[in-house]
């Protein structure tokens, strides 16, 4: 691996979500290379047009008090508004692009946070003056994380956000051959199921599973997770799906692999023996080495 490829395998893995910033609004340049991680993001379904507004963050402005979401959130200068024109797996596309935007920020040594706003979204929609018609799931804060030393190194954020995860471990979300019980990964896939399970996720519900059977690696989404909440809530599992299927795709460039994923169509879905309480969300197609 070349050292940018290092690096972005690093951030996968050494992001965390930030929650307390610095409140000085990041320089031109440091804005232009956040724009330019955004022009760079890949589709997971091409005829989906995605489209991100980046705003500044008046300094008084408590945005998940405002939007009614958890926890609190000091100071972000800066917020990323992801939205979606499109019908197809809107939810899993948002998941897939905006956790791209999220984990190259950390390579470029900044701190972010989703704040989910499923259930709000009409509220999200007129406080930036969306469409009506667009999909909204979460929004980003980002800045420069509170306390961090101005050193961009993605090793000096590993070092500083480095403590006890809560991740579920690779043998407890991995089943091999079918869903009899979980196992530790073949060593060509460990490092993909390692990037996929550092994924974050609402209120960390973690709602993903892997199934690799002849030669294809699918991912299920837990049909119901309590932790999610009521109602609509409960769609951030498709959100967060997405977001895992994310970090698998930058693995593979990190790893100078390829491979691409596939969303599954309902009725193709039923084909997979599986459990009831999981849901088939999608395979992916690697290339062999
Ligand atoms: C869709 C989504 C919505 C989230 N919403 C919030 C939120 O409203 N407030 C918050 O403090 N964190 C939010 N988070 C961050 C999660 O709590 C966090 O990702 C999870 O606890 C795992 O921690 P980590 O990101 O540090 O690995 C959200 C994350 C995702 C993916």
């Amino acid at each position: 691996m070349t050292s940018a490829e290092v690096d972005l395998y690093q951030a996968i893995l050494a992001r965390r979500s930030v929650r307390r910033y610095e409140r000085t609004p990041l320089e031109p340049e440091e804005l232009a290379q956040v724009r330019a991680v955004i022009a760079g993001v890949r589709p997971l379904i091409t005829e989906n047009r995605y489209h991100v507004l980046l705003r500044d963050l008046p300094a008084a402005s408590d945005l998940t008090a405002a939007l009614g979401a958890y926890g609190r959130i000091a100071n972000p200068p800066h917020v990323l508004v992801p939205y979606l024109l499109g019908d197809r797996h809107p939810l899993v596309d948002l998941g897939f692009r905006t956790e791209q935007i999220a984990v190259r920020l950390t390579a470029l040594g900044l701190g972010s946070c989703f704040i989910g706003c499923l259930g709000r979204e009409a509220q999200v929609r007129a406080r930036f003056g969306l469409p009506p018609s667009t999909h909204v799931a979460a929004l980003l804060v980002f800045g420069r994380p509170s306390g961090a030393t101005a050193a961009r190194a993605v090793n000096a954020l590993v070092r500083e956000l480095t403590g006890a995860t809560r991740k579920l471990p690779a043998h407890r979300v991995f089943f091999d051959g079918d869903f009899s019980r979980p196992a530790a990964p073949p060593p060509d896939l460990a490092p993909l199921i390692e990037a996929a399970r550092h994924a974050p996720s609402a209120v960390d519900a973690q709602p993903w599973r892997f199934l690799w059977r002849d030669g294809v690696l699918h991912l299920f989404v837990r049909r119901r997770n309590p932790r999610y909440g009521p109602g609509r809530s409960q769609s951030y599992r498709l959100h967060d799906g997405g977001v895992c299927m994310g970090n698998v795709a930058l693995a593979l460039e990190a790893l100078g692999r390829h491979g691409s994923w596939i969303v599954y169509e309902d009725d193709e879905a039923d084909l997979l023996e599986h459990p009831e309480s999981l849901a088939p969300l999608a395979h992916l197609e690697l290339e062999r080495q």
